[in-house]
């Protein structure tokens, strides 16, 4: 295996990740990375990195907006946001999530909603929650020339009909549901499927059972490719973190910490200093002094 290029030499390089280069990466083995985003600076620092896929997730409306859940967020915060990222982010593959009811009405309306992310929001794609229910709306949206990847297991849009944020698929019944969901979303066009809250085993099978690519959370080790919300991954949302986040910073902590350190400099007037004020030439100043007396 080859060595990683360093993270400045990837930037430089990559290419537009696509639909189809996913497709390829599922292919030839080769593990497919997403996560989520929903600001400039943040989308700009995981393309620099080299990540596959962003997607505009509605778990903005919990880690950003700090709604107890996904439900309240909509079409046009989700776009707001997604344009910042679009700014960002110019060769990861752009995908809008698209929020509680922008698209379960009817398939119409959620085409409609679906272009207003390319169109208005920057986006590549969409994603989408549900199985079989779907399959309309993703032959709609697909037959506009809008990729869909889809979205089982734990859907958060459906805690109230779920019973709150729980594992899906752990009975043969469940999970064999789950199984001709996927089959299903295949069939209707879809170009990838996030598998959320399944037992690992159950997320392997479909994975091998069906050839566009599944990207796991929470799901183990036998997906085509793996995603985190991103402030889970930075330690940036403390109300809970899920068992299957792996923390990789602890972004709460450290700007908890730079913000008493600012309060303290400011209260013993240690900030600003000499080196962050603007000077003014004393000729300047004295005809000031002059002109004002
Ligand atoms: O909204 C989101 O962040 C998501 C991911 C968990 C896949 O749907």
């Amino acid at each position: 295996m080859s060595t990683p290029a360093p993270i400045s030499t990837r930037a430089n390089v990559r290419k537009k990740v696509t639909t189809l280069a996913l497709r390829q990466k599922k292919e030839h083995g080769e593990p497919i990375t997403m996560l989520t985003a929903y600001d400039y600076p943040t989308a700009l620092a995981m393309d620099q990195a080299g990540v596959d896929v962003i997607l505009v997730g509605d778990s903005l409306a919990m880690v950003v907006l700090g709604y107890e859940n996904t439900l309240p967020v909509t079409m046009d915060e989700m776009l707001h946001h997604s344009r910042a990222v679009a700014r960002g982010a110019k060769s990861a593959l752009l995908i809008g999530d698209m929020p509680f009811m922008s698209y379960q009405v009817s398939a119409e309306e959620a085409t409609r909603n679906a272009g207003r992310f390319l169109q208005q929001g920057g986006m590549d794609a969409v994603k989408l929650e549900g199985g079989r229910e779907r399959a309309d709306a993703v032959r709609c949206i697909t037959s506009a020339g809008i990729p869909v990847m889809g979205h089982i297991g734990l859907t958060p849009q459906s805690i109230n009909q779920l019973g709150g944020f729980r594992a899906q698929g752990k009975t043969a019944i469940a999970a064999r549901r789950l199984v001709e969901d996927a089959l299903v979303l295949e069939e209707a066009g879809c170009f990838s499927l996030v598998l959320e809250s399944v037992p690992a085993r159950l997320a392997e099978l479909i994975s091998k059972k069906i050839s566009i690519p599944t990207i796991g959370i929470g799901a183990g080790a036998g997906c085509d490719g793996q995603v985190l919300v991103t402030h889970d991954l930075l330690g940036l949302f403390d109300r809970f973190t899920p068992k299957f986040v792996k923390k990789y910073a602890d972004f709460h902590h450290e700007m908890q910490r730079a913000f008493t350190d600012y309060i303290e400099d400011v209260e013993t007037r240690r900030f600003p200093s000499q080196e962050h004020t603007v000077e003014m030439d004393d000729r300047e100043w004295d005809a000031l002094l002059k002109d004002i007396d």
